[in-house]
Order: C-alpha cells, then structure tokens, then sequence
C-alpha cells in the first residue's frame, strides 16, 4: 500500500488535497495521470452498461436535491453510524470496527461491551454506549441560513434515478420493464473513520444502475447482474478471482431499504473489505416517492409497482484495486500492469536522440498523428532505457521509437511494455496497430 500511495504522489495519480494547507483530513485530489485513469474507468464502464445495451439509458442528476427527497428515501432517520468511544484512549470508532461488533443501537448489550477489546489502546471493556452520527452532509441554500434553507450533498446518487423515473419514461417511450437507468456521480457521506487512501473519503464517486424489474423475477435478475458484476471485474479491469470475495450481508446489517445485499469484497493490503454492493431494494423507493402507480406496460396496459435491483461500483476503490492488481517490481522495473484501455497514455513516442532535429521532426509528426486518436506521451529526456522505465511505471503499453532507419525506412521500433519485447513497425500502420491490441 505505501509503494501505491508514494507511486501516486510521486508520478501524478494522486496527491494529497489541499497539501501546502496542510491537507484535509483525508481528501485527494487527481492529478494529470489519475485523471485520466479514473476517467478510462468510467468511460468502459458507460460503454459496457449503457452503450452497448439496448434496455439502458443514463442520466446526470444534480447534487443537491429537494431535502424531502431525503426525508422520503428514509435517509434522514436511517443513514447514520453508530460511535463508541474507548473512555480509557478517546479514540471513536465505528461499532463494526471493534472486533466484537455490535450493529445498530437497538442491539447494544452493556454486558456485551465487557468483553471488547479497543482497537486502538487495546484495553478492554471502557467504551460509551453508541451515539447515533448522520452521515449526510448538510449546507444551505441562498443566503439565510435557517432550517428552510436547509439541504443535504447526496449520500448515494440513486435517489435521482427513483425521482426521475417518470420523466425518463415519458421521454423515452421504448423503454419498457425490465429496463435500468445509470448515473455516475460524485458521493458525499460524513464518514466517521475515513482512512487507507483513497479506500474511504468523505467525496467519492460512484457508478450506479436502478434496474427496474417485476417484482416476481427479482432472483433471476439478481443473479444476473451478480455476474455481470464479476465480468467487469474479470474482463475490464483484470481482478484476479483469488482477491475477491461475494458475502451475503444478513438481516440487520444491510441498508434500510435491501431485502438481500451481496457485498463484494476484496483482499486489500489492510484487510479484506468492500469493493462492490449488489442489492435487492424492492419497490422500496418508488414507493416512498410516488402515490401513484408510476408505470404502465406499454404493450399489455398492465399497471404495476417495478422492483429495482441495483448493482453499484465505487470509483475511486476501482482506482485502487486496479492499481494494486497491476503494480509488479521486476529485478530493474516497476512496471504497472494496467490493462492497456485503462491506461492513461496508450503510447509514447520519443526520438532516438533528442539532438537530431530529423530525428525529433519525424517523431514529433507521429506524436501529433497518433494524438488524433490515443492519448499519448512524448518524451526526448534522457537515454532510452530510462525513458522506458519511466513509461514502465505509468502503465504505457507501447513506447515508439524514432531512430534513423526511420527515415530510410519508414518504420520504428514498437516495444511492448509487460514483455520488453521490441517489433519493427511502419509508420503508416501504427495506428491500425495499436487499435487492434486495445480491443484484444
Ligand atoms: N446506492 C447504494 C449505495 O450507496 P453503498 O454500498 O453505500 O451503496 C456504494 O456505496 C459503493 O460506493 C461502495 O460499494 C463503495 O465502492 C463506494 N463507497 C461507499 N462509501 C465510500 C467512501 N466513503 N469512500 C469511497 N468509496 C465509497
């Protein structure tokens, strides 16, 4: 985890928010790299769930919405942790983090407490029985500060999917159950213990989809999108199955609103925890919104309330895992093993010798033609193994090199990253190229 941390900082993934401030507790921001990492990851994403399907459509919602959106989806009362504090140390905690774990409130047993141990001090039996903490974060709007003006940064961005359900519908007659709605959007939960990098912040983004279903098929499409989940993990961002585990969550530690919840887990360097949630919400939020039947079958007429199951993908801890899975030390290298669509330049180009001006004058013509269709990075610094290297460890899959068979020739040598293993290629087919390998 530190290798990842001080690899990030130091190429530009990720650094530190608000550092010569002296940072915000746990915020990062994304650099140049990050960026557009995060961003290839969305991209896939949307062209895997949205694009390529025939019975999805996304929207982008705004942030804030009207507080009685809150008050309706039962986040108010419900969306809080539950602390204890160790009376011996003061460190807080979240009950779950506290081998032992109590749940919520309701369940909290002062006899029970006798035999926690604190994670912290490592003394036993001293906490404060649990204290309720809204994990929604809250500000006003317009000028005067009062309750009225009160309203909340949203906790998830599904609400908007359930609010909109209507208008969506009614702007897209060919939908018809079972359809979903995708949205993916920036988070904002008041975390008690934010912590290990990026794994936990209090501004995050999440990729989400409302798959709208009848209520008497909601195990057949649970299922599916439980495999749909893995086969974005397998095929986009190549986690191996080992790291993974899918943990049904029982009754009294899932969300108010789930009748079934599969977290999927991943084996991070501090522990194994959630990567993924999959969860069965019922009809649960349409009818917290709607007094009437929001939906008619377009076909039958048939009028029904629709059930939702929805798969949700962090983004940020889709950043970490894939930098985790792909991060490898070889005897002179680090090299990042994205899969080549994630990676933030898919090629470099450097001229041999950064003091031929034939040489830079040709490269530089490839690096502008290539830029029409890849992101790539230039580079004359240095002798070339070391501009390898330093590609090695961004993730670039193929580095180009213009030298002066080049110029009688017409070609460059392609090196592959993960083999180092070099090909003659023409110029004229470079494109074409690395094209095809992108969709290997
Ligand atoms: N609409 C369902 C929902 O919000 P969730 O499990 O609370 O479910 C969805 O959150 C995903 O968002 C999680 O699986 C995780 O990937 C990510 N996530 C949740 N809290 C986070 C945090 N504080 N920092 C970073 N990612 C977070």
């Amino acid at each position: 985890m530190d290798k990842i941390v001080s690899l990030c900082k130091r190429r530009g993934f990720v650094f530190p928010g608000s550092e010569i401030y002296g940072g915000l507790s746990n915020s990062y921001d994304y650099g140049p790299l990050g960026v557009e990492l995060k961003n290839n990851i969305k991209k896939v994403w949307w062209e895997r769930f949205v694009h390529r399907r025939d019975d999805m459509v996304g929207i982008d919602a705004a942030i804030i919405m009207n507080p009685k959106v809150w008050e309706a989806s039962g986040h108010v009362k419900e969306f809080y942790d539950s602390l204890m504090q160790c009376k011996k140390c003061n460190s807080i905690f979240r009950d779950d983090e506290i081998p032992g774990f109590i749940v919520r409130h309701d369940k909290y047993d002062a006899g029970k407490v006798k035999d926690l141990t604190c994670p912290e001090c490592k003394q036993k039996g001293d906490f404060t029985s649990p204290t309720l903490f809204s994990l929604m974060f809250e500000t006003n709007l317009g000028p005067v500060k009062d309750r009225k003006s009160n309203v909340y940064l949203r906790p998830e961005t599904a609400q908007a999917m359930f609010v909109d359900f209507k208008q969506i519908l009614d702007t897209n007659p060919r939908l018809k159950i079972p359809f979903g709605i995708a949205q993916i959007g920036k988070a904002f939960r008041n975390e008690v213990t934010p912590g290990n990098f990026i794994f936990r912040t209090r501004e995050f983004e999440m990729m989400e989809i409302e798959y709208f279903i009848r209520e008497k098929e909601w195990k057949k499409w649970f299922d599916y999108w439980l495999d749909e989940m893995k086969g974005w993990l397998r095929d986009d961002l190549g986690i191996s199955d080992e790291n993974l585990e899918f943990v049904e969550i029982p009754e009294g530690e899932r969300a108010h609103y789930s009748k079934r919840t599969i977290d999927i887990e991943y084996q991070y360097p501090f522990g194994q925890k959630e990567l993924y949630g999959l969860a069965y919400r019922t009809d649960f939020d349409l009818k917290a919104h709607f007094k009437e039947l929001p939906y008619r079958d377009p076909e039958t007429g048939e009028e029904f309330w629709p059930h939702v199951v929805e798969p949700t993908w962090g983004v940020d801890r889709s950043v970490l895992v894939v930098l985790l899975e792909s991060y490898t030390e070889e005897k002179d290298r680090v090299v990042l093993r994205l899969p080549p669509k994630l990676a933030p330049y898919k090629a470099a180009v450097f001229p041999l010798l950064a003091n031929k001006p034939e040489l830079v004058k040709l490269a530089r013509k490839i690096y502008e033609d290539l830029r029409k269709d890849f992101t790539v990075a230039w580079d004359d610094r240095g002798n070339i193994g070391k501009r390898y290297y330093s590609q090695d460890e961004i993730a670039t899959p193929w580095c180009i090199t213009v030298d002066f068979d080049s110029l009688k020739d017409k070609t460059v040598t392609m090196r592959d990253r993960d083999t180092t293993k070099q090909k003659r290629v023409k110029i004229s087919n470079l494109a074409k190229t690395i094209s095809e390998a992108l969709v290997l």
